[in-house]
C-alpha cells in the first residue's frame, strides 16, 4: 500500500456508498444504504416512485450531502472535498437529469458548447464545433443542433440531455430515467446508445430506470430501493435466483 492512503490507486471502486443515510425535514429517505460500482460497470437502480433513486444520484455528484455514512467517488470522500476537489471529481462525471436541463434561450448546439467552453476557454471554435457535431451524431440529433430546446419532442429532449451529459466524455455517467415517457422503439434506441457508450468507452454508469427490459439489456448489477432501504443488490442472474416475492415484483419482466 502506498503512503497516500490508496488515492489514485486502481483498487477502489468508481463509486461506493457506505451506510448512507439521507433525509429531508426530519423524514428519512435513505436508510443505511451500501453498495459499490466497479470501474466500467453499469449499475441500474430500480424502485418505486419516491424511494430516493434521484436523491441517490444527486449524492454521487455532491448536489446533496449524506447525513451519515460515506459517499466515495474514485475513492474520494465527497463530504471532505473542498470546492476545488469537488470540481475535479465532478469533471469526471456526466449527469443526465430526469428533465433535460437545457437552457431555453440557447439552441441545442449552444447548450452543448457551454461545458466545453467552461472546461477550456481557449478551445478553438472549430474544435468546439466538431466536438458538438460528433456528440449530436452519437445521439442521432445531427440535424437538430440549431433547434431551440422547447421545439424538441420528448424523445429528442431525452437524447439532448444525454448529449449534454456525454459532451465532456465523462468516465462516469449518471442517468436519471433515460426512457420514461418514451415509446418502446425510442426507449430501445436510447438503450442501444447507452450500450454503445459502455462497450466503446468502458464508461462507468449508474442508470435510474423503471424499464426492467432495458435494465436487463445493459445492467451488470441491479440495486433495488424499497422504502429507503436497499432491498437487494447484485447481478441480475443472482437476484433472479432469490425466493423473494417482493424483490421479484421489481425485477421480473412480467
Ligand atoms: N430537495 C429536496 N427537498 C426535500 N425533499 C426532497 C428533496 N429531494 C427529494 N426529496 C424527497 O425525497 C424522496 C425521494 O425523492 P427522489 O426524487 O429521490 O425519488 P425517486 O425515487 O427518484 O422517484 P421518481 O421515480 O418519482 O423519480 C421524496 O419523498 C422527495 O419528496
Ligand atoms: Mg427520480
Amino acid at each position: 500500500m502506498s503512503d497516500n492512503g490508496g488515492r489514485g490507486s486502481q483498487h477502489h471502486a468508481a463509486i461506493a456508498f457506505e451506510q448512507v443515510d439521507k433525509g429531508f425535514n426530519g423524514r428519512k429517505v435513505l436508510d443505511k444504504v451500501s453498495f459499490s460500482v466497479a470501474r466500467g460497470e453499469v449499475l441500474c437502480i430500480l424502485g418505486r416512485s419516491g424511494t430516493g433513486k434521484s436523491v441517490t444520484l444527486k449524492l454521487m455528484i455532491g448536489l446533496h450531502n449524506a447525513d451519515a455514512g460515506k459517499v466515495l467517488v474514485e475513492g474520494e470522500d465527497m463530504a471532505t472535498l473542498d470546492e476545488d476537489g469537488l470540481v475535479k471529481v465532478r469533471r469526471k462525471m456526466g449527469y443526465m437529469f430526469q428533465s433535460a436541463a437545457l437552457l431555453d434561450s440557447f439552441s441545442l448546439s449552444q447548450n452543448l458548447a457551454m461545458p466545453l467552453h467552461r472546461l477550456d476557454p481557449t478551445k478553438s471554435p472549430d474544435g468546439v464545433r466538431s466536438a458538438v457535431a460528433s456528440t449530436l451524431r452519437q445521439v442521432g440529433l445531427e440535424k437538430d443542433g440549431e433547434k431551440m430546446p422547447a421545439t424538441l419532442s420528448g424523445g429528442m429532449q431525452k437524447r439532448a440531455g444525454l448529449a449534454r451529459a456525454l459532451i465532456l466524455r465523462p468516465e462516469i455517467l449518471l442517468v436519471d430515467e433515460p426512457s420514461s415517457g418514451l415509446d418502446r422503439i425510442t426507449a430501445g434506441e436510447i438503450d442501444d446508445l447507452l450500450i454503445k457508450v459502455k462497450t466503446e468507452r468502458h464508461t462507468t454508469m449508474v442508470i435510474v430506470t423503471h424499464d426492467i427490459h432495458g435494465a436487463r439489456k445493459i445492467g451488470d448489477k441491479f440495486a433495488v430501493l424499497d422504502q429507503g432501504r436497499l432491498l437487494a443488490f447484485g447481478a441480475p442472474k443472482e437476484l433472479d435466483g432469490r425466493q423473494d416475492s417482493r424483490l421479484q415484483q421489481f425485477i421480473s419482466e412480467r
